[in-house]
């Protein structure tokens, strides 16, 4: 008998994805996104997004169906983001899952964005081995977990006290004049500078902050740091050397990550981790990243950006995860949760 066909919806930002999948093998990744309207704003107007959701969701569950050569009535169970998230653009996902399963009489998954961001992994570098670390990063979230079951057991270890890493590369684009999302900006623009040129601030590095953060992260005081470093410069009558700003801010970050990672990796005996989310498209997390890992002996898989960024493959990879391992269906009445841990 052929596993069970999950739905994933997802729509916690500003892309609308549904994807299709059966066991481990995804099926179709439909993904709507706007982000194009969002640019004008220069930030993400939660209003606009839910909106945007709205319009774009049957119309994407429609291309995903027609894609998969599927119908609806062939779908065993539908596994939609119930969290964190912003509060509109969860609710008309959660609502288009309620009423596909209410109409279609199958089990409702609400399930973790955050998590779905490393079970989506399975669909690409196969089944997770018994534990593992998974470092996700994004616009959004910043956050370290440790993968015992990625269906029923998984602890966040830290998180972000304060921005989160793509969060922090927006900010500094903007300081630096770049279009809004600045991080791929900076991110280009960092390979033609000098890394060790400026010694920015590595935050929750220090000894005192090993006891009660060792595993947060905090990236606002290092995107202040940059600010008065710009406006030094330009008090003074100096030319900012925009490049080696950026290169020396995405080697902070990079450093950061990386070193904090591994060493939950070495202390928790772990040998295997999965980056993702969209701020894994970063290449000097890349290969701070592979460089580290390949030091410490660690398997480092990391999925194909396409899979990083937000997208229902990964909300149907986690339900499909969560139906395999016999986990009770969600009721119809469950909330949206904006700050789900
Ligand atoms: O996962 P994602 O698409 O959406 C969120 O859930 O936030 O992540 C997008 C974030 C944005 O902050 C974007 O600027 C950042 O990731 N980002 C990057 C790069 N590509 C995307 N930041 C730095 N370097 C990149 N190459
Ligand atoms: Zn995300």
């Amino acid at each position: 008998m052929s596993a069970p066909l999950v739905l994933g919806i997802e729509s916690s930002c500003d892309e609308t994805g549904v994807a299709l999948v059966r066991g481990d093998e995804l099926l179709v990744d439909a993904v709507a996104s706007s982000v194009d309207e969002h640019a004008r704003f220069g930030g993400i107007i939660p209003e606009v997004a839910s909106r945007a959701h709205l319009e774009a969701m049957i119309p994407t569950l429609e291309r995903a169906l027609g894609e998969a050569d599927v119908d609806l009535s062939e779908i065993d169970a539908v596994a939609v983001t119930a969290g964190p998230g912003l509060v509109g653009p969860l609710t008309v996902g959660a609502s288009a899952a309620k009423a596909l399963a209410v109409a279609l009489r199958k089990p409702l998954h609400g399930v973790n964005h955050v998590v779905g961001h490393a079970a989506v992994d399975q669909l690409v570098h196969g089944p997770f081995p018994e534990r593992l670390l998974a470092l996700v990063v994004s616009g959004g979230h910043s956050s370290l977990l440790l993968v015992d079951d990625i269906a029923t057991d998984v602890t966040e270890l830290g998180s972000t006290l304060d921005d989160a890493a793509g969060e922090a590369f927006d900010k500094v684009g903007r300081l630096l004049g770049l279009p809004y999302p600045g991080g791929p900006h900076v991110d280009r623009l960092a390979r033609e500078g000098d890394p060790g040129a400026i010694r920015f601030p590595r935050g929750l590095t220090a000894a005192k902050d090993q006891a009660a953060h060792k595993d947060d992260f905090s990236f606002s005081g290092l995107k202040t740091a940059v600010a008065r470093w710009i406006e030094a410069r330009r008090d003074a009558g100096e030319p900012v050397p925009v490049a080696d700003v950026a290169a020396s801010f995405a080697a902070a970050v990079a450093d950061v990550l990386t070193a904090k990672t591994i060493a939950a990796c070495e202390r928790h005996g772990i040998d295997t981790l999965v980056v993702g989310g969209g701020f894994s498209a970063n290449s000097q997390l890349r290969e701070l990243a592979a460089q580290r890992c390949a030091e410490a002996g660690i398997t480092l898989r990391i999925p194909p950006i396409r899979y990083c960024t937000d997208n229902g493959a990964m909300i149907a990879a986690l339900g499909s995860a969560v139906v395999a391992a016999g986990v009770q269906p969600s009721r119809l009445d469950i909330p949206v949760d904006s700050s789900m841990p």
